[in-house]
Parts: structure tokens; sequence; C-alpha cells
């Protein structure tokens, strides 16, 4: 282990305070740095952390190259008593997305279901906030989002669709957890490679594919390439899925327009597609809670094949995670606290605070 990659832990509440201090600094507003924050650390608390406050330096490289305005409030229009539209106005994504869950959740309380649209948005990282933030109101939830190209299409060759994560939750009984389903349509989300990179890690050479059509695992190759689908044209269906309903129904970027997180060029122009619904639309509240205790219990009651100790339900095992991380701290490697305290001095604030 060198200097670079040695491990070590920063509490949840220092992170959040740290990335929203980053971002007030850069011009964003309290509210929304907070609410960027909690995302961002949710995803490291989780054990996401492709997904987690290591974004943060392209994020303010974004700010700073004036592709994605800082300042910018989302703005909602309703459609339909049970149909909203947002326009991220180019601002982070996580507000965005967070006042269109906010939206959502009060239209479903009312009128049983509500949808919303988001359009002209960035990157709002791991979907899972977004669902558990229906969760928590006690609601079921899908969250879909388009991203920038990564993916072939099947039978292509060459990056078309994003690697766009599709996301729904639902509340757990008594004797269970939440259903919470959050993954990439792609062997391995594409943040994954990057954390590999960061980290100085191999990656498994089904993942990617290198600039030359090969299977690699090395990160660096494999970001040249393409990421490769899960179950192959279904993975791609899905991907187009993602597309559809965030891209072409949004009004936002689509087919390939959206523009990646890393890329400085232009803004992101990504769309969201969310949904949120009330559990007792067809069965009591009491009867939903005690089916879905009979449903994890099954799940995670099944006979186990040779080689596994125990079957986890959709978002247990970031459960677990999220629950000793929340006591012990989060673990980073000592390049990525490096990466972010040279933010931090270059917008003169204190640097991020790592347990002794
Ligand atoms: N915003 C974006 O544009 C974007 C793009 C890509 C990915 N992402 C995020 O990247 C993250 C990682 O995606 P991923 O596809 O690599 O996730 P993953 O493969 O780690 O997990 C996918 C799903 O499978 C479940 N799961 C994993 N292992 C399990 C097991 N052993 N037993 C039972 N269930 C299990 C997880 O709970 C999760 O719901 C997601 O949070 C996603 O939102 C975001």
């Amino acid at each position: 282990m060198t200097e670079a990659t040695k491990t070590v832990c920063v509490r949840h509440e220092a992170a959040e305070a740290f990335v929203a201090t980053l971002l007030q600094a850069s011009g964003v507003s309290k509210q929304n740095a907070e609410i960027v924050a909690r995302g961002l650390v949710q995803a490291d608390l989780r054990g996401v952390e492709s997904h987690g406050i290591n974004r943060m330096p392209s994020y303010l490289a974004r700010i700073q190259n004036g592709v994605l305005d800082p300042t910018a409030e989302p703005t909602i229009k309703q459609v339909t008593p049970v149909v909203a539209q947002v326009d991220g106005n180019n601002g982070f994504g996580f507000p965005a997305a967070h006042l269109a869950m906010e939206t959502a959740i009060a239209m479903a309380r009312t009128f049983g279901i509500g949808m919303v649209s988001v359009k002209h948005s960035n990157h709002f990282g791991m979907s899972a906030w977004i669902v558990r933030q229906a969760v928590d109101a006690g609601m079921m939830s899908l969250v879909f989002t388009n991203s920038s190209p990564a993916l072939p299409v099947w039978g292509g060759k060459s990056q078309l669709v994003g690697v766009s994560p599709i996301a729904c939750g639902a509340p757990g009984g008594e004797d269970s957890i939440p259903f919470i389903l959050d993954m990439a349509p792609s062997v391995a989300a594409r943040g994954k490679i990057h954390k590999a990179l960061r980290r100085g890690d191999k990656i498994p050479t089904d993942w990617a594919l290198d600039g030359e059509g090969h299977p690699t695992d090395d990160p660096e190759e494999a970001l040249k390439g393409v990421m490769l689908p899960m179950g192959g044209p279904k993975g791609s269906a899905l991907a187009i899925m993602m597309d559809v309903f965030s891209g072409v129904l949004s009004g936002s970027a689509f087919a390939g327009g959206v523009t990646g997180p890393y890329d400085m060029s232009k803004p992101g122009d990504v769309g969201h597609f969310i949904i949120a619904l009330r559990p007792d639309l067809f069965v009591s509240l009491d009867d939903f809670r005690q089916r879905m205790d009979v449903l994890y219990q099954r799940v995670v009651g099944s006979d186990k094949m040779a080689g596994v100790d125990r079957i986890y339900f959709p978002g247990e095992i970031e459960q677990l995670t999220e629950r000793r991380r929340r006591k012990d701290g989060i673990p980073f490697v000592q390049s990525e606290i490096d990466a972010l305290n040279t933010e931090a001095k270059k917008l003169g604030v204190a640097g991020l605070q790592v347990v002794p």
C-alpha cells in the first residue's frame, strides 16, 4: 500500500458539511448545496462510492467551465392534476430531482399517483437517494434518468445510449426492509471504472471493451472504449427505455445528445422521469405491509445455491453498509481526500475532516 492508496475514514456529517461548504463557496444556495451533499454522501454511506463525494471535482469543474449554472433554481409547471414538469434550468440534477419527487409525492397523497418529467437537468448521482425520498414518505416509486453515450446498442460498435440507471422502490412492512432496486443496464456502472482508476485497481474483463474493441482489465483503456450491456440486447433495450421516458418524453436531450458529467464542453441537458404512488391503492396499507413481509421472508429464506451464505433483498446490502458506515465512518483512499482538499484550497475553504 502506498501513501496515496492508504485508507482513511470520514464521518458522514463531516462529509456532508464539507460538500455543502464547497458548493456554497461556488455560488450554490444553502438549500440546494445541502440537497446535493445529502445525495452524494448517501451514496458513500450505501457503498456506492462511484457516485459519492468523489464526484465533486468534476461537478465543480463544470461550474468553473461555465457549463453548469450553480445559481439556477428548478422551476415547476403543473400539466394535469397528477402530472407536472420540472425545468432544471441547467442547475444541479439533485435539486431538480428532489423537487420532482417532492411534487410527485404531494400529488400521490391526494390522487394516488404523481408523475413528473424533468428536463434541462444534470447528473443526479445515485438514483436510490430519490427512491429513498419516496420510501421515507411511505410511497412506491419509479425513478428513471438518461445519461451520456456509453453503451453501444445491441449489434452496434460505438457508444450511443447511456448507462442510465433504472430504479424503483416500495416501503417494507414490520418484519421486512424497503425494496430498493437501483441498477445500471450495463454489467457495471461506468462510475465504478472511474473509481478503479482513482484507486489504482483493475476491473473485471466483462465490464467494458477498450478503444480497439477488446476486453480489458485496465480502467483507463476501458474509458476509451464502450461499456458492455447486461444481458446483451436486453440491457441495451433497457437503456433505450430510459431514453424514451427521460429524454424523448421530457423535451431534454436524447439519442446520444446528453453531455456526460466529465465532458466540460456544454450543458448536460439530462432528462429524468419520476413517479410516486401510494401503496394502499388496491389493498389496505396493513395488507400491503404484511404482503411485503411475506415477499421479503420468501426471498431471503430461499434455498441457497452452493457457495452462497446469505440471500439479500434488493437494496439490503446497501442498507447494511449504510448502518455500518453511519456508526464507523466512510472509508476513502488518501488520494481521493487529497483531490477533494485541492478543491477546498482553490475555493479558500477548510479541508475534509478525517477521523484521527
Ligand atoms: N446518474 C447516472 O447517470 C448513473 C449512471 C449509472 C449508474 N448510476 C448509479 O450507479 C449505481 C451503481 O449501479 P450498478 O448497476 O453498478 O449497481 P449494482 O450492480 O451494485 O446493484 C444493482 C442492484 O442489485 C442489487 N444487488 C446487488 N448485489 C446483490 C445481491 N448479492 N443480492 C441481492 N441484490 C443485489 C442492489 O441492491 C441494487 O439494487 C446506482 O446507484 C446507479 O443509480 C447512476
